[in-house]
């Protein structure tokens, strides 16, 4: 496997979460951990295939990789990511991994039954492009599944700090600077029928403290996130001791209750002889 060189994006595995990338493995899994089953429900409904060949597009360390090959082994997952480190710790059973960057597949058209990319697009500073690529590669009627985020509907929690307003403001931001976007989530639908994918949908995914430990949320609650942003000198040392303080009120304060929602949205990529909608009829992008 030979290692394309990193594009522009927002994503650094050694720089986003504290303990660099052991850290940012173990964050991943404890991401995967908490909502896969919630995300499994969703992706069924939305027709994710149970034969047939799966791309999972920046699959990384393999964290949903293994999920899906256990909760669907009759499909041939194929892992592909740009960062072959990464992809060496995806040791899913029975994936074939590629290294390849979204933007520039190397894989031939019309060879995939199914494309997913979970909390890939918000790291990508042309997704256009990306998704054209995917439309590519998937067969005629093929199904295209993106799992996001949005920052203006992450959730709900209760208790609220709003002093922390200004510190998630700050890691947006950053991601921001380096070219991606956390408020992805709300345009998926747009940048779906823009790369020409029919039958386009939203659903959401919600996984709460009413089924999980309040501190099994620490992937997206806790401070660790912060600490690169403090370790660069883009948010102040005091930023980090309040994220924390909170993050350990929250988890002490038996009254606490949080709700993560996950975006989920889908397409499918023209069919053979326009089965799809009418040219006229299709959806324009804004
Ligand atoms: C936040 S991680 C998500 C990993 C995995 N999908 C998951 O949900 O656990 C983002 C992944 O996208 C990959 N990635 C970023 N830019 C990429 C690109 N241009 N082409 C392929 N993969 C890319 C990263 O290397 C990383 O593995």
């Amino acid at each position: 496997m030979s290692a394309p060189a990193r594009p522009a994006g927002s994503y650094d595995p050694a720089h986003t979460t504290g303990g660099g990338l052991g850290g940012e493995l173990a964050r991943l899994e404890a991401q995967a951990c908490l909502s896969f089953p919630e995300e499994l429900g969703v992706l069924r409904q939305l027709g994710l295939p149970e034969h047939g060949v799966l791309l999972e597009l920046g699959a990384g360390p393999g964290a949903v990789t293994r999920r899906l090959r256990t909760a669907l082994p009759a499909l041939d997952v194929v892992a592909l990511d740009i960062d072959e480190t990464l992809l060496g710790h995806n040791t899913a059973k029975g994936a074939a991994r590629v290294v390849g960057d979204a933007g520039r597949l190397p894989l031939r058209d019309a060879c995939v039954d199914a494309v997913l990319l979970r909390y890939v697009l918000q790291h990508l500073p042309e997704p256009g492009a990306a998704l054209a690529e995917v439309a590519r590669v998937l067969k005629p009627g093929g199904r295209v599944i993106t799992i996001e985020v949005d920052n203006g509907c992450w959730g709900l929690a209760e208790p609220v700090y709003p002093e922390l307003g200004p510190i998630h403001a700050a890691l947006a931001a950053a991601q921001r600077g380096a070219g991606g976007d956390r408020t992805v989530g709300r345009r998926m639908t747009r940048m779906l029928r823009a790369a020409g994918f029919d039958e386009v949908a939203l659903r959401l995914f919600a996984t709460s403290s009413d089924e999980r430990p309040v501190a099994d949320f620490a992937p997206h609650l806790g401070p660790q996130r912060l600490e690169p942003l403090v370790a660069d000198g883009r948010l102040p040392l005091a930023a980090l001791a309040l994220a924390a303080d909170r993050w350990r009120r929250f988890q002490e304060d038996p009254e606490a209750w949080v709700m993560l929602v996950g975006f989920v949205a889908t397409g499918t990529a023209a069919r053979a002889g326009g089965g799809g909608p009418e040219e006229g009829a299709r959806p324009k992008a804004p």
